[in-house]
């Protein structure tokens, strides 16, 4: 039998220096600066001034509200959903908002775009299905979840938005996924899932897969999580609940290329069967027309 005493006491990660928080902070300097100096948002007549503003908004949010993600995470969806094209009719609709720091910056995008934020939440935490075991391999963290957590009240959230977001755009949707999702109807062109529990997910997928504009994304938080990453591999469940295959999870496991360790952050695209058209070649893959 192999002796993994070793193995078991190898660092988690190695230790920070000074050169590779360098690294880390060139790395997020130069995602800010392609958001930026890019097209994002060009269509509704966004320019440089709006993208930096929105990047210095989304950093003083997570400052100012307690909250589970990050500036740059608030950036990458905020990319995405300028990038709609604005013909494409459909709300934005968030679950889990806690005290309402990604709600804030999904306001103050969706308040440039001219689209409704549909903020869903119990606004009491998370149901309660006891203890629940959290675990990322990649980044080696634990910890538990337990009912509760992360209460956040409609008359809190509502305030934060009104200080740091556009509370004019959002429309609010309380109580638990099971129950409160049936009111959407409409179509949805973007949706951010930050919900900690697979249960939960699945309560959100139910209603929100359906209703997902083709091309439309599904941002997931959490990925980190392998019982997160597998509510999206699991081919039963889609083709029993949603009649299709499971699609996967683009970042499952250590996330978007957001940070330089891990970030929380993955997503999913409704796309069509796969159609050559508009997708790249690679020189080392095979292709049978043999260009
Ligand atoms: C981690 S927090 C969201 C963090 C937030 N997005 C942020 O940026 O800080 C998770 C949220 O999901 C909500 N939640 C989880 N499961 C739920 C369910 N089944 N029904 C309603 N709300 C739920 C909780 O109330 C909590 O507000």
């Amino acid at each position: 039998m192999v002796d993994q005493s070793g193995l078991r006491d190898m660092p988690i990660a190695p230790k920070r220096t000074i050169f590779s928080k360098a690294g880390s902070f060139a790395l997020h300097a130069s995602i800010i600066l392609d958001f930026v100096m890019g097209a994002h948002g060009r269509a509704y007549g966004i320019g440089l001034r709006d993208r930096a503003g929105l990047v210095k908004c989304f950093h003083r949010n997570v400052k100012a509200i307690p909250s589970g993600t990050t500036a740059l995470s608030h950036l990458a969806m905020a990319r995405e959903i300028l990038s709609i094209p604005p013909h494409v009719h459909g709300v934005v609709v968030e679950c889990g908002t806690w005290k309402g720091a990604s709600t804030a910056s999904l306001s103050l995008v969706c308040h440039k775009v001219g689209r409704r934020l549909l903020v869903c939440d119990s606004f009491k935490g998370l149901p309660d299905e006891g203890l629940q075991l959290y675990v990322a391999p990649h980044s080696r963290i634990y910890g538990y979840l337990k009912g509760g957590m992360f209460e956040g009240s409609l008359a809190e959230v509502q305030a934060n938005i009104n200080a740091l977001g556009q509370l004019e755009v959002c429309d609010f949707v309380p109580g638990f996924f099971a129950e409160s999702l049936k009111v959407l109807t409409q179509p949805i062109v973007f949706a951010f899932l930050d919900v900690d529990l697979p249960s939960s997910l699945r309560d959100c997928l139910r209603v929100i897969w359906p209703l997902l504009a083709h091309h439309g994304t599904i941002y997931v938080d959490d990925i980190g999580d392998m019982n997160i990453v597998r509510v999206f591999f699991d081919d039963v469940w889609w083709q029993q609940q949603l009649g299709c295959p499971a699609p996967g999870l683009v970042g499952s496991g250590c996330g978007l290329p957001i940070s330089a360790i891990a970030s929380n952050l993955g997503y999913i695209r409704k796309l069509p069967p796969f159609q050559a058209h508009g997708w790249r070649r690679e020189s080392d893959l095979y292709y049978p027309d043999g260009q």
